[in-house]
């Protein structure tokens, strides 16, 4: 039998990225985009053999170091590189960088989780070798990376040799630890990132060339390095599986033992049922969360790239941790936590897979305690989230940063941008709407809600006039600092307060028992919600009744006008062309700021209103943050401006997959992935989630003719095929009662587990709901 990888790649291209050739200087970001994940671990897609800018990332979740700068923080700790390998022939090592490269293709399967390498490569002598590598990151088994190498001499009979280095003898870090503990075991590696412990054990699994037994196969090992060596005659392949298994003092308590162990037991299952586990863990996920669109081949494999890094980046089973700005994928924010998770990402898992989503929200319940600390160090009540955050909740942003010309700028976010609080808060409000999940609310949700409530009620100061301000923050628009009464900061603080006050009465009527718990360990005062409502009420909004605007903040309307679209193909961003000082007095604004507040709140208002804010603020947005693009397609979707939308939509997909920002080495853009699907979900669709089942209002972008996707609502999944003048939803679910489904402001029916409903368009207008045949 011929020897092959364990598994061979999903061959429908729609699935497939594919890096040609090998371009040196696209090292960095080819590492992030073709990442390997699984929520636990995560690795960058470095060359097995290393390159000169190779940087072979592995990290953990969960797992920080403090940077040797102190005004850094912490940042996610790098593991040993548990894939490197180098092969030689004959001595001479095969490098892309020095050998004739005859072929070299990189191919991310993003259906099946699997990174796949083809190479065939001519060394000094003429010898040809094709190598064929496969790495993955168990989804089906989270502590377990593979990786598979097949290497076929083509035109020469000589020795082919592979080589490992051991633990962290190739761990080119400047970060002070990891350190290698100093028994040498080859099976074995333990390092040590503060207080915590990480274990690799690590298996290997040969196969000598196809037609001879394993005499010829002879494996060494010293102090630094792990070798392998075989006699290969013309046409033939040897393989060489590397198993590892990782535990950490996070998940257990003898971390060598259970690397160990686990190690043993997977091994014995084989590798091949292994891949399998996974490819099929993988099925089972895209199962739900695949979006299809006809008609967009590019749209297409954006939302499936986005999709594919959001899944990996996730682990339901672990409460303590959360999924940093760059998930798993690089170093850029040193793994930390922003409102990106919550706003961005979180819809996502909520609606595919929202035992992620609680578990997302379960971290910012343990990490409640230091946002309460926070808000008593500023001199408030209740709890002020972090702006940044690790593993503890603590405030982990940098203090100061370098500015491209070398000023030593201050970073102001920790200490003024507070809507993170609001974001939590939203998003646990929006997990209950979806989930009707009554048990988190009384274990977890409801504490949220009310803590970050108490906040916005001490952080609120209301003034003679009876209006209450919110003053001396940084809104999503990070250009201007130390304003008063952003927008969105208000209205979102005013949003939680309510909010709060409706959870209050919610849990009191129906789980008076659990309540009388929660309010007594939460030592709520029986008028406080009331007193939430007041200054919900009295919150100045911004808000221009005779043009509909929001004025982004106070005095916004009276800076200088800059004309910031004709800047945005600019080499240099508009703030460093401007300089801080006149961008802070210009109406330039970094990001999606009062257009986020349009895209989350939007039933709040008519939607004359999104569109004079649309109009209004869109031409400000000189798109600084990765954020910013998609947010911008989400709106203009719904306001059917679908031209529009589409350059958005496709600005955002080219964060990653054209590095438009330059930035993509360091990891990819977790919220611009998150934000694109919503870009297609809560925009194209027009999805809208109601306490008694959903509405849609369809737009489907130019060239898509269909754009088809599945959701869960209340226990139940939901088909959505929205085509040119149809929209069809199916009830796969068997056992579940009735759901409204609606047109927004239009037609409605109830629907019924196990069937579908389809409605047409007639003219301008939508027809009547119709159960479908089948
Ligand atoms: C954005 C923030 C975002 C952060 C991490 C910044 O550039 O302005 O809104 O949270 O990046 O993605």
């Amino acid at each position: 039998m011929a020897i092959d990888l364990p598994m061979a790649l999903f061959s429908d291209p729609e699935w497939q990225m594919i890096e040609e050739g090998f371009n040196l200087v696209r090292e960095h970001e080819v590492e992030s985009i073709f990442a390997l994940a699984n929520g636990y671990l995560g690795t960058r897609a470095s060359l097995e053999e290393g390159s000169r800018l190779s940087q072979p990332d592995t990290f953990a979740a969960g797992i920080y170091i403090n940077e040797p700068a102190a005004e850094l923080g912490p940042s996610l700790a790098r593991l040993p590189d548990c894939a490197h390998l180098e092969i030689a022939i004959a001595d001479e090592l095969l490098s892309l960088e020095t050998g004739k490269v005859l072929e070299h293709r990189r191919i991310l399967d993003l259906r099946q989780g699997l990174l796949w390498r083809e190479w065939r490569q001519q060394d000094s002598m003429g010898r040809i070798s094709q190598v064929r590598f496969l790495r993955l990151a168990s989804l089906a088994d989270r502590h377990v990376i593979i990786q598979s190498v097949v290497i076929k001499a083509e035109n020469y009979s000589e020795r082919v040799e592979l080589f490992a280095p051991f633990g962290n003898a190739d761990a080119r870090s400047e970060q002070k630890a990891p350190l290698v503990s100093s028994a040498y075991d080859p099976a074995m590696v333990t390092v040590r990132a503060g207080k915590t412990s990480i274990a690799i054990a690590k298996g290997w699994v040969p196969q000598p060339p196809s037609n001879r037994g394993s005499a010829g196969e002879d494996r060494l090992s010293d102090h630094t390095k792990e070798r392998w060596s075989w006699e290969v005659g013309p046409g033939e392949a040897v393989r060489l599986d590397r198993v590892a298994a990782v535990y950490t003092s996070r998940d257990a308590e003898d971390p060598t033992n259970a690397a160990r162990l686990h190690l043993a037991e997977i091994l014995d299952r084989g590798v091949s049922a292994l891949v399998r586990a996974h490819v099929d863990a993988w099925r089972v996920h895209w199962s739900i969360a695949d979006i299809q669109i006809l008609g967009d081949d590019e749209a297409q494999r954006a939302l499936r790239f986005a999709a594919y890094h959001l899944m990996a980046a996730a682990n339901p089973a672990d409460e303590h941790v959360s999924i940093g700005a760059r998930g798993l994928t690089g170093r850029a924010y040193g793994g930390h936590i922003f409102w990106d998770t919550e706003i961005y990402m979180l819809p996502f898992y909520l609606l595919t897979d929202p035992p992620t989503a609680r578990t997302l929200l379960m971290y910012r319940y343990h990490t409640l305690d230091a946002a309460r600390r926070k808000a008593k160090a500023h001199g408030y009540e209740g709890a002020l989230y972090a702006w940044e955050s690790a593993d503890t909740g603590e405030e982990t942003t940098p203090r100061t940063t370098v500015a491209p010309d070398g000023r030593i700028v201050s970073i102001l976010t920790s200490e003024q941008e507070h809507h993170v609080s609001a974001d939590v808060a939203y998003a646990v409000w929006q997990y209950w709407l979806v989930t009707g999940d009554e048990d988190f609310m009384v274990d977890a949700g409801g504490d949220i809600l009310i803590e970050t409530a108490r906040f916005w009620a001490s952080r609120a100061q209301m003034d003679a006039d009876g209006c209450a301000h919110i003053r001396g923050v940084i809104g999503p628009d990070e250009y201007h600092e130390a304003v008063d009464d952003n927008a969105y900061t208000n209205m979102m603080a005013r949003w939680n307060l309510n909010r709060a006050a409706d959870a209050v009465s919610l849990l009191k009527h129906e789980r008076p028992a659990d309540w009388e718990q929660q309010s007594k360990r939460l030592a709520l005062a029986a008028d406080e919600p009331a007193a939430w409502r007041r200054v919900a009420a009295a919150l100045v909004t911004g808000f221009h009744p005779d043009s509909g605007l929001f004025e982004q903040f106070q005095g916004y309307f009276e800076l200088e006008p800059v004309d910031v679209v004709s800047h945005r193909n600019c080499a240099m961003p508009i703030d460093l062309c401007l300089g801080p000082e006149r961008t802070r007095l210009s109406k330039a604004i970094k990001q999606a700021d009062v257009i986020t507040l349009s895209a989350l709140l939007w039933d709040e208002w008519p939607d004359a209103v999104h569109q004079a804010n649309f109009d209004y603020y869109e031409p400000q947005a000189a798109h600084g943050s990765s954020l910013s693009p998609a947010l911008h397609a989400l709106v203009a979707a719904r306001l059917g401006r679908v031209e529009h939308a589409l350059d958005y939509f496709r600005q955002g997909a080219e964060i990653d997959l054209a590095n438009n920002m330059g930035n993509a080495a360091g990891g990819v853009h977790m919220a611009a992935l998150g934000g694109l699907w919503q870009a297609a979900v809560f925009g194209v669709a027009g999805l809208r989630i109601r306490e008694d089942g959903i509405a849609l209002d369809p737009h489907l972008l130019p060239g898509w003719t269909e754009m088809s996707c599945s959701v869960r609502w209340r226990g139940r999944i939901l088909r959505l095929v929205i085509g040119v003048d149809t929209v069809e939803v199916g009830i796969e679910t068997q056992d579940s009662g009735e759901l409204k489904i609606a047109i927004v402001d239009g037609p409605f029916c109830f629907g019924h587990p196990g069937r579908r409903y389809i409605v047409e368009r007639e003219g301008l207008a939508w027809g009547a709901w119709k159960e479908a045949d089948g």
